[in-house]
């Protein structure tokens, strides 16, 4: 399973990175005008930190800008994956891109036709929008099982990158689907490695060891 943190925070990617479970960083328009740098800037920053793939989201809205800016991004590191979003031009532009042999896959997926749409046009990932579709009132996790399903069925190799997702139950939802990937925002993945259980428990074993010392004195 490949886990991404969806963010253009150096920072926080260097914090993952020093747990040793990060596979790559997604990014999107808004994270980066959140960001306040060049969309450019971001890609190439982030991509100096991590050891995997950085995920670039086209802007252009018809089929030639799309492919001009995929093309763009690649140029900007060798671990670029270029994001298209899931329209009718985006579908053509994917295409252009992938028999350019240009890593590219199909994002804000709301429906399981259109990530079946994306894995026959070859697409490199596909990124079902759990939380989003969750929102709207649809059922975001079991798109994501039926999506995974089909997957498996027809044995297509497309990675499914659940994204969006709103917490760690959500989170843990998608895993137990057996997704290819998550993407996860860094306060959604900070709070898959603590619990207000484990700190209180961890300070009990504190106080019963009181002033004893280092355990290996
Ligand atoms: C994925 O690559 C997207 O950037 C992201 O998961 C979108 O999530 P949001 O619904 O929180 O914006």
């Amino acid at each position: 399973m490949n886990l991404y943190v969806d963010t253009a925070d150096v920072e926080s990617i260097e914090r993952f990175t020093r747990y040793g479970i990060l596979d790559g960083v997604t990014t999107n328009p808004s994270i980066v005008a959140d960001d306040g740098r060049s969309y450019r800037e971001v890609v190439t920053s982030v991509d100096a930190v991590v050891d995997g793939p950085v995920f670039a989201q086209v802007l252009a809205a018809d089929v030639d800008g799309m492919v001009q800016e995929g093309r763009a991004y690649q140029e900007w590191g060798e671990r670029v994956i270029v994001k298209i979003p899931a329209t009718a031009a985006g579908f053509e532009a994917l295409h252009r891109l992938r028999a350019a042999g240009i890593p590219a896959g199909i994002t804000v997926v709301f429906t399981v036709e259109q990530a079946v749409i994306a894995a026959k046009a070859d697409a490199t990932f596909v990124a079902p929008y759990v939380g989003r579709m969750t929102d709207a009132g649809e059922d975001g996790v079991g798109a994501i099982e039926r999506v995974q399903s089909i997957y498996d069925a027809y044995g297509f190799d497309t990675e499914l990158l659940a994204a969006s997702i709103r917490n760690p139950r959500q989170a843990t939802e998608c895993y137990a689907a057996g997704v290819d990937a998550v993407t996860l925002a860094p306060d959604v993945l900070a709070a898959h490695v603590s619990s207000a259980e484990t700190e209180e428990s961890t300070a009990g074993f504190q106080a019963a060891w009181g002033d004893r010392g280092s355990p290996i004195e």
